[in-house]
């Protein structure tokens, strides 16, 4: 069956079905066409393209034309899958008027077909004016990366008995806020269950156990492009990296010992136009 694009409330019915949830990230063009051919169901235009793509130690810096430059070559890469465009640092917590203004931004000039945003109590009322805006939104609750500074780092959350807790509220109020499913990170396996269980949104975790009603991963630690440092959470599922450096040095041999372009790679002149020449 042709692929197609997920609509936003059957992601509910895949959690009611315990069918699990894929999701990736891509920031652009290429990664897009190919994620397309597969199964997976959401890609995810994260703001860690800060780090894995644009080189930053973290990702208080993704601006948001960064955001839509990266969205745009996705969304045109995969028309069959459904896109969530992340909303970067600062977009969402100066007002509520803004983070509307900027959610419109992600959908209209990047058009994606959803948003992210990372937070939890505190963000409960952007999500309620996001979604009443015609938004579907997705939560991020656990280690919320734009944040970590104030976490202590990036540390497993909800380790605690009060901590628990909190995020169990906060799971509660996102999902009576209207979010359409979230993305719980780096949090006890046992605590992704009991989050996944006390809602009728699916959770989509990374490091969060494998009882949420999804899973994603950054496409760049998943394929080993990025090995600046890897979470325990990441499964590296390919070594692309070694196999573009592998590459780059053979082209760079080739080159160097003349073999490459070989006469195949060339372009040849007729012998009437040839012989004229000389
Ligand atoms: O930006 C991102 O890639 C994310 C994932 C870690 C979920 O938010």
């Amino acid at each position: 069956m042709e692929k197609a694009k997920i609509p936003i409330p059957k992601l509910k019915e895949l959690k009611k079905e315990k069918k699990k949830i894929k999701m990736v990230t891509a920031y652009d063009y290429p990664t897009a066409v190919i994620v397309d051919r597969t199964d997976i169901e959401l890609i995810l235009v994260g703001d860690s393209l800060g780090m894995v793509v644009l080189g930053y130690d973290g990702t208080i810096k993704v601006t948001m034309e960064d955001m839509i430059h990266h969205i745009a070559p996705v969304v045109k890469g995969a028309p069959n899958t459904t896109i969530v465009g992340d909303m970067p640092f600062g977009a969402y917590n100066e007002s509520t008027e803004k983070a509307i203004h900027n959610a419109n931004r992600l959908m209209k000039e990047g058009g994606c077909d959803c948003i992210k945003l990372e937070g939890g109590m505190s963000m409960v009322g952007t999500v309620r004016a996001i979604v009443n805006a015609g938004i579907p939104v997705m939560g991020h609750i656990g280690l919320t990366p734009q944040t970590s500074s104030q976490l202590g780092g990036f540390k497993v959350q909800a380790k605690d008995v009060e901590s628990v807790r909190r995020i169990m509220d906060e799971a509660k109020a996102l999902e009576e806020a209207g979010a359409f499913a979230l993305v719980v990170e780096c949090v006890p396996a046992l605590v992704g269950k009991l989050i996944s269980g006390a809602i009728s949104i699916p959770t989509i975790g990374i490091g969060a156990g494998p009882d949420c009603d999804g899973q994603v991963l950054v496409t760049q630690d998943m394929l080993g492009m990025f090995d600046k440092f890897l979470p325990k959470f990441v499964k590296q599922y390919a070594k692309v990296g070694d196999i573009m450096q592998n590459a780059f040095n053979e082209f760079s041999q080739e080159v160097e010992q003349g073999i490459f372009p070989a006469p195949e790679h060339c372009f040849n002149i007729k012998d009437d136009v040839l012989k004229e020449l000389y």
